[in-house]
């Protein structure tokens, strides 16, 4: 039996529609029966019989901060995917992205640990990758420190710690480090809503950029990398380098928009994170820019993807094509909610 922890997020569904293809038995988390719809309409852009392969999965409510429902999903497995994390870069999130990301995995590795799982695959983030101090593209061994942590990079760095820690007491695992993940099913996700602002046709693009990927890349390497005798590695899984300026510009295309014509300079994002600041301190709610945001902008990291290239020898889809893929299943999904 393959555990995969976080079925309703968009790795953990595009990752469930790989694992069903395939004889072995698939047991997935989830924390609200409503979000299993999610899932089936990811595998709908497959197949047409998607239902039939949604049928396949055993769902299990679990939050991964419970240990005892948690303990339940582990019976008989024999390999795990954890692919559920909490996502913001809210410093008031703090807390509780440390709960969720790095107490919740230190859950999944224990259970893995005292369950003997044979092996763990889990989705890190190039947000644990360093900044090398020279500005030289970071590569997998560059843990930082750097000038931009953010809590979010924080809280994944102690989850790839507790992982680290894991390895260190015999279980076999492998850690993949996506960049920001592009794909369909998810719009008001962490990068889905990338696609809502380019549907709009922007006229500012923030500066700077970062390392791209589409979902259907990180579930295949994740799934090779668990089928391969590769153990105790990390992997940065970055298909292209883009700026926001071009990613917006292609997106738009799709759309029959205008890409951005200019970028947003940096003293004006200078001021936008100490209004969004001030918002939030007098009228509450989530913050929409912080700082490390905007210093994340002002230097940019470039990453090297040679690593995971040689160990599977694997070549990314360009990622004009997952791109193309996933502006037309938005465009296709909200014109059929504004007819
Ligand atoms: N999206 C990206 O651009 C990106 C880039 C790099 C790395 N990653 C990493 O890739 C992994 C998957 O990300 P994603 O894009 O699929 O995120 P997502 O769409 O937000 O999905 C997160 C999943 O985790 C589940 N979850 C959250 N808190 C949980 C808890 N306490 N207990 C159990 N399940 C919980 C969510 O369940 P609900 O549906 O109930 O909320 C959902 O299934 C994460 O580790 C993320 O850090 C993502």
């Amino acid at each position: 039996m393959i555990l995969v922890t976080g079925g309703t997020g968009l790795v953990g569904a595009h990752l469930l529609w790989q694992l069903v293809q395939e004889e072995i038995p698939v047991r997935a988390t989830y924390r609200d029966i409503r979000r299993l719809e999610r899932v089936r309409r990811v595998f709908s852009y497959y197949t047409a019989q998607g239902d039939g392969f949604f049928e396949k999965i055993h769902w299990v409510e679990a939050d991964i901060n419970d240990l005892m429902a948690l303990e339940s999903a582990f019976d008989q497995v024999s390999q795990v995917y954890h692919c559920a994390a909490m996502i913001s870069f809210d410093p008031g999130d703090f807390r509780q992205l440390r709960k969720v990301n790095a107490e919740g995995t230190a859950n999944v590795v224990n259970l893995c640990l005292s369950r003997q799982v044979q092996k763990l695959c889990y989705a890190s983030s190039i947000a644990t990758i360093g900044k090398p101090l020279n500005d030289a593209p970071a590569t997998e061994e560059d843990y930082g420190p750097d000038r931009q942590r953010n809590v979010y990079a924080l809280s994944k760095l102690s989850a790839e710690m507790e992982v680290w820690r894991g390895a260190q007491e015999g279980l076999p695992v492998v850690i993949v480090n996506p960049g920001i993940i592009l794909g369909p099913g998810f719009w008001q996700g962490a990068s889905g809503r990338i696609f809502g602002i380019a549907a709009r046709g922007p006229s500012y693009a923030p500066p700077g950029g970062s390392g791209f990927v589409g979902v259907g890349d990180v579930v295949q390497i994740m799934v090779q990398l668990m089928q391969s005798s590769i153990v105790n590695e990390r992997f940065i899984v970055v298909a292209e380098q883009l700026s926001y300026r071009e990613l917006l510009g292609m997106m738009a295309r799709e759309f029959n928009k205008k890409g951005p014509a200019k970028t947003l300079p940096l003293w004006g994002l200078e001021i936008l994170w100490r209004l969004d600041w001030l918002r939030c301190l007098f009228g509450g709610g989530r913050r929409k820019l912080t700082k490390s945001n905007v210093a994340s902008l002002k230097h940019p990291t470039l990453y090297v993807n040679g690593k995971i290239k040689e160990a599977l020898q694997y070549s990314f889809e360009p990622l004009k094509e997952s791109i193309i893929a996933s502006c037309r299943h938005y465009d296709r999904e909200h014109r059929k909610l504004s007819d």
